[in-house]
């Protein structure tokens, strides 16, 4: 935290103000699109706009669970402190209710507040930019109809540096784009409307990247996959296929998944559930299936989280930094290949399965059987009294070493179980020794 600020104190000295300066000059007087026409039929508007706040889940930060909705106060946690969302209902005094329409787009466009001031990027206006000014309109023109609350907003709870608004005219700087989404004339309208949704509203970046040491990340095309570190939980990646590129399914297991949160082979949990509660569950299905076939069309990139680690893994002896890798990397691995059987919590499903957790087997030093069932499938012997057990399908053919050293090294250390990391060599080692 200290880096960052004398970073920015550097910024600074090294004449970054100036750039600032005339970014942020810029950014103020860039008003050439506030003032469009309002459609004429309102209820439609309204309506339209009801569901694009729907799309942006704006609901999902704004309303507390079980409060009032709109009227803000949800602690949204972050490493630099808690943020805590304000009221945006039409409430004159605690809400936006005396905000024009124009106030309304120079937050969504240009992350600023009615009174002038810089909003932090944990509200996602570097994606919301994108939404179009029509758009914004839609949904201001709703947020006028909901209840008024009245709800007097609460200070972010911020560590310092953090807590100087003005540091942000660096990070703008830096970082943000004022921008409308700009339709790509050589794909499709689906696709356009999917990057749309994706980039824009449904700001999928905001958790599916990593971000740098200033809490930025590559844009909003960025989703290669970030933890979300105080939740502990991580957003996978939607660019690889180890990880949740949609190729991983079908238009329709996709479409599926993305709508209820669930297909046949996955469940969407945590954070994620919360968005398809909140938001896609909303949504048109001509507007998931854009979602999906822009997300399909991302084309595949090589599993480079992985093979990063496969250095680090040819030592047992890892540094903290690639056991924490490992773990988020393993969670990942365990969700799509294993919980089914074993359970959340390594707990078992139906007690037809062994429990992961509290297992000695897979807390002892020697590594080797559930090594190999986990390469080479676990059939328990057909006996009178168990006649058609249930087994394990192998999973050797299908997982790479890493992934396997990975795999096994996280359910080695979860659910309360310890014990040594395992490398990829050691696994490899197993690979080619014979089975019997
Ligand atoms: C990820 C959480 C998150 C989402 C999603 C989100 N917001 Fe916010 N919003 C915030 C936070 C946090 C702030 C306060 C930022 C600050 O104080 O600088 C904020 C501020 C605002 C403000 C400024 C209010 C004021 O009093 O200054 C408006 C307007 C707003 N959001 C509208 C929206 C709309 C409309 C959407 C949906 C399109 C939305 N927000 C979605 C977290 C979110
Ligand atoms: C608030 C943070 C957050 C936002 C916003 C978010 N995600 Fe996620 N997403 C997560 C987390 C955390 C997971 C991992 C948990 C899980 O797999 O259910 C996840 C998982 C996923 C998965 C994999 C699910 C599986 O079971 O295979 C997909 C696909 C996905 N997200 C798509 C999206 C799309 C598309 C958007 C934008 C419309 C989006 N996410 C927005 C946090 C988020
Ligand atoms: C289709 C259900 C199923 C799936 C999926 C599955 N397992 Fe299993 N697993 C089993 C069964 C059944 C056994 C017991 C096998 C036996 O009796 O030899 C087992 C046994 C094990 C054991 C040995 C436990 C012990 O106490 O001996 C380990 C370790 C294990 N599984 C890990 C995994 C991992 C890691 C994955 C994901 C890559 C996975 N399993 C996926 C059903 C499954």
């Amino acid at each position: 935290m200290f880096i960052r600020f004398v970073v920015a104190v550097l910024m600074l000295l090294t004449g970054i103000s100036v750039y600032a300066y005339f970014v942020g000059y810029r950014v103020d007087e860039d008003v050439s699109l506030l003032s469009v026409g309002m459609p004429t039929d309102t209820t439609l508007l309204i309506r339209r706009g009801e569901y694009l706040t729907r799309a942006g889940n704006c609901f999902g930060c704004h309303t507390v669970k079980g409060g009032p909705a709109y009227a803000g106060g949800r602690i949204l946690r972050s490493e630099y402190g808690n943020f805590v969302s304000p009221n945006i209902t039409p409430d004159r005094v605690t809400g936006i209710g005396n905000w024009t329409s124009d106030d309304f787009w120079r937050a969504l466009h240009f992350g600023k507040a009615k009174d002038g001031r810089l909003l932090y990027p944990a509200f996602p206006y570097p994606n919301y930019t994108q939404i179009s000014r029509a758009d914004a309109e839609a949904m201001f023109a709703f947020l006028k109809t909901i209840p008024a609350i009245s709800q007097k907003n609460q200070d972010h709870e911020l560590r310092f540096p953090y807590n100087q608004r003005s540091l942000l005219v660096f990070w703008r700087a830096m970082y943000f784009k004022p921008a409308v989404f700009a339709e790509d004339k050589t794909k499709s309208p689906e696709w356009n409307r999917g990057a749309y949704l994706v980039q824009g509203l449904g700001h999928c970046s905001a958790c599916h990247s990593q971000r740098n040491i200033f809490g930025a990340n590559e844009g909003v095309n960025d989703l290669s996959g970030g933890e979300l570190p105080q939740i502990q939980w991580y957003a996978p990646s939607l660019l690889h296929t180890n990880e949740a590129h949609l190729l991983n399914w079908t238009q329709n297991e996709a479409a599926t998944l993305l709508k209820t949160g669930v297909n046949r082979k996955s469940v969407m949990s945590g954070p994620m559930a919360e968005v398809v509660f909140d938001s896609l569950q909303y949504l048109t299905d001509a507007d998931i299936s854009a979602i999906s076939t822009y997300l399909q069309a991302i084309p595949v990139t090589k599993a480079d989280t992985i093979s990063a680690l496969d250095q680090a893994l040819t030592v047992s002896d890892s540094s903290e930094q690639t056991k924490k890798q490992m773990m988020q990397q393993g969670a990942v691995l365990y969700r799509t290949h294993c919980m089914d059987c074993h359970g959340t919590e390594g707990e078992s499903v139906a007690s037809v399965y062994p429990a992961l957790k509290a297992n000695p087997g897979l807390q002892m030093s020697s590594i080797a059987t559930p090594l190999r069932i986990i390469l080479a499938g676990g059939f328990a012997p057909a006996t009178q009294l168990n006649p058609r057990p249930y087994s394990m399908p192998p999973f050797g053919p299908i997982l790479s070493d890493s992934e396997v050293a990975i795999l096994l090294s996280y359910i080695r250390n979860s659910w309360g179980n310890k014990a040594a990391f395992v490398t990829a060599a050691e696994v490899n080692h197993y690979r080619t020794v014979p089975m019997d």
